[in-house]
């Protein structure tokens, strides 16, 4: 499903420039449940923004499904990255405006999807808040927060979830429960990718990708 080769990262401030990514190639299959691991500034969440179509590397080739995402234009990205991606972050990124079903029923309308509301409660379902529907995100904890940002996920109906340190602002029981979470999406199908900094996190996942200094490096 996906496939990188000799992908580069450059950040070129004019005065300076890092070497984020110097040299990735790495395969992922669909149905994978794929941990990074590496230390601070290791090139991480580069690596996944790139994956993401956030990022574009500086060179090198990202192949997704076939199709060579790095050679999309702009507009080319902002559509493969809607058709494909749901991002799961640290701070939960939801809209505290909007309720926990609003939340969750924003990508199917930005999608113009109809029967919404069987597909939001089917997902708070899956995650187990369905009694939080009604709820505003600063009225529950960052656990539902973080259901609620994995309910948002599946509504999406993406191949691919991607999560930067999902567990990161969550104590240690907690951060175990939403793993679970990323596994049942996986089993459901999805390809998920999980940057971690807790080995015991990326364990339960089916591989592990060591990333130090912008390379993977062996385990
Ligand atoms: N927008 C940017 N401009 C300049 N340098 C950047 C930018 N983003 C990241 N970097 C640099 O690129 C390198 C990799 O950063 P990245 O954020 O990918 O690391 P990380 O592994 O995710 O770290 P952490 O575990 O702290 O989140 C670092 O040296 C960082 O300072
Ligand atoms: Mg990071």
């Amino acid at each position: 499903m996906i496939e990188l080769k000799n992908i580069v990262k450059d950040y070129d401030n004019g005065k300076c420039c890092t070497h984020a990514l110097r040299g990735v190639n790495l395969k992922i299959e669909k149905g994978e449940l794929v941990s990074i691991v590496g230390p601070s500034g290791s090139g991480k969440s580069t690596l996944l923004n790139i994956l993401g179509g956030m990022d574009s590397a500086t060179s090198g080739e990202y192949m997704y499904n076939g199709e060579l995402v790095s050679s999309y234009d702009f507009i080319k990205l902002h559509c493969f990255r809607k058709e494909n991606i749901s991002f799961v972050f640290q701070n939960f990124a939801l809209m505290n405006q909007y309720t926990v079903y609003e939340n969750v029923e924003m990508p199917l309308l930005a999608r113009r999807i109809k029967k919404r509301k069987e597909i939001v409660r089917r997902c708070l379902e899956n995650v187990g808040i369905m009694e939080l529907a009604n709820k505003y995100p600063t009225q529950i904890s960052g656990g539902q927060q973080q259901r609620c940002a994995i309910a948002r996920a599946l509504a999406a109906n993406t191949q691919l979830i991607l999560a930067d340190e999902p567990t990161g602002a969550l104590d240690k029981a907690t951060a175990e429960e939403i793993i679970d979470c990323f596994i049942e999406m996986n089993k459901m199908g999805k390809t998920v990718i999980i940057i971690t900094h807790d080995l015991n996190i990326a364990k339960r996942c089916n591989k592990i990708i060591h990333i130090e200094d912008g390379i993977l490096v062996e385990e």
